[in-house]
């Protein structure tokens, strides 16, 4: 009887949703997919490599019917009510013990409302980040997942099949408690944003500064994506500038309109990054800046009224190039430094116990942000768990040390020809900030006591101090020992 049931359900059968169910079938799970839509289960049979067991069902009793027990279910749809609404018509078809899987980019807070939602019903409920977008649901994701332990023991075999490997080990681990998986997974998002807004400077400065056409770029970012700082986003950037437009004569980044979208992740981590709080100015600067390039009339007019003072930049062309590798390099090391400080940080606050070094290996393969610099790292939390920042880890700063010069003269040089270098900068004024001891910070203290009585602590005598500024004599009220 169990050999005729199937070991995993799919809803939603978009391209991420059936690309990951067809990825579960070639290694031999028998999968099962249900979406309404009555063309998309066709498609979705059609394309499943031939002796996998694979089948596409329109209703939902049908796809509960056929799961073996307990039912494993995953949803790939979008975040907010649409998942609300396949758990409502869920609930009455399951029995406890069956496991609901959100596959998506779903807010951990949501998230963490469901477990406990469907903690009462009986039900187990897992919040799991993927990433590697359509190719790598096909070919092998990078999985986050997180929460209910016992049901991770349940997916856990299906989940190694089907990732991404790196070394022949698959990039997903049991990543932490409660909302994890969707917290750990909204955190690669907000760095995916930082190293795509770094990028895309480093594009200006050569494009638009240094009037190097698309041919030449490619052959920078390729040459780039073979050295040291080999990653996913640079091998896509790369190939961007050899796509030929079929609706014009020249190349495809050329005619796309410089407007960016967002789907609310990147926004979330810094959300989420505020309210701990723990600064993360390179990713808050990426969500920033797309929000600024949504605002595509505005900046024509002010285009108009304010004089341009674009100048050319005319640093010879190696020198330029190298610079920016090493800026690059930089900030982009600097972008995971502040994404992996707010888990780390997040964990101990949320107590989501979450294990950084096992977050590292996860994204070494499948995912967006996979590159050869998190090789850097991978050592960093295995010696400290605690680490709050990777920064502070000896061999970290030794290795990224040469690098700062690149950073601050490419921050210089476009700043004075009046190239924006949102993210770049704000990298910049995060590491000259975090790597200062003293800061003027004493005066804001100052002020906030003078005006509001907010107090503040001495260099020189523990405890909590005010003063009354606006008379001669210094008064100090009531110092109190700690
Ligand atoms: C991934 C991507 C994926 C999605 C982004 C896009 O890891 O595969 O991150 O989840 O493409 O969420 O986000 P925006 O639409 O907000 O850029």
């Amino acid at each position: 009887m169990a050999d005729n049931l199937y070991d995993f359900g799919m809803i939603g059968l978009g391209v991420m949703g059936s690309n990951l169910l067809l990825n579960m079938a070639d290694h031999g799970f028998k999968v099962v997919g249900y979406d309404k839509n009555l063309a998309k289960t066709s498609a979705f049979e059609a394309s499943a490599t031939k002796g996998t067991i694979v089948k596409g069902v329109n209703t939902l009793p049908e796809m509960i019917n056929l799961l073996q027990v307990p039912r494993k279910i995953m949803m790939l749809v979008p975040a907010g009510n649409p998942v609300d609404d396949v758990i409502a018509d869920l609930i009455p078809l399951l029995q406890p013990g069956d496991i609901i899987i959100d596959g998506g980019n779903s807010h951990y807070i949501d998230t963490l409302k469901r477990i406990t939602f469907l903690k009462e019903k009986k039900l187990h409920f897992m919040g799991i980040g993927i990433s590697g977008g359509e190719e790598g649901a096909r070919l092998g994701p990078s999985i986050m997942p997180g929460g209910d332990v016992e049901a991770y023991k349940e997916v856990e075999p299906i989940l190694k099949a089907v990732a991404a490997k790196v070394n022949d080990v698959p990039c997903v681990a049991y990543l932490g408690n409660d909302a994890a998986g969707h917290y750990v997974k909204m955190v690669h998002n907000g760095i995916e944003y930082a190293i795509m807004q770094l990028i895309s400077e480093c594009y200006d400065i050569l494009h638009n500064g240094a009037g190097i056409q698309n041919e030449e770029l490619h052959t920078i970012f390729n040459n780039w994506n073979n050295g040291d700082m080999q990653s996913y986003l640079l091998e896509i950037t790369s190939d961007i500038f050899k796509k030929k437009d079929d609706k014009s004569e020249g190349l495809l980044v050329d005619m796309i309109l410089d407007k960016a979208g967002a789907k609310g992740t990147g926004k979330w981590t810094s959300e989420a990054a505020l309210d701990l709080p723990e600064p993360i100015p390179t990713i808050d600067m990426a969500v920033m800046v797309r929000n600024l390039s949504a605002l595509k009339e505005e900046r024509v007019m002010a285009t108009s009224l304010y004089k341009s003072f674009l100048k050319k930049i005319d640093l010879p062309k190696d020198q330029l190039i190298n610079q920016l590798h090493d800026a690059l390099y930089f900030a982009t090391i600097v972008s995971y430094a502040q994404g992996l400080s707010l888990l780390t940080k997040a964990s101990a606050m949320l107590k989501m116990e979450i294990p950084l070094s096992e977050v590292i290996r996860v994204w070494t393969g499948g995912c967006i942000i996979r590159s050869r610099l998190l090789n850097i790292f991978s050592s960093a939390f295995e010696k400290n768990t605690q680490l709050p920042n990777l920064l502070l880890d000896n061999e970290v700063a030794q290795k990224i040390q040469s690098k700062i010069d690149g950073l601050r003269n490419v921050v210089i040089t476009a700043t004075a020809a009046d190239y924006p270098v949102n993210g770049l900068s704000a990298t910049l004024n995060y590491f000259t900030t975090y790597c200062r001891d003293k800061l003027p910070t004493n005066l804001i203290q100052a002020q906030r006591d003078f005006f509001g009585s907010h107090t503040y602590e001495r260099i020189d005598i523990p405890g909590v101090f005010h003063t009354n500024w606006e008379h001669d004599e210094q008064t100090v009220d009531h110092p109190s020992h700690h």
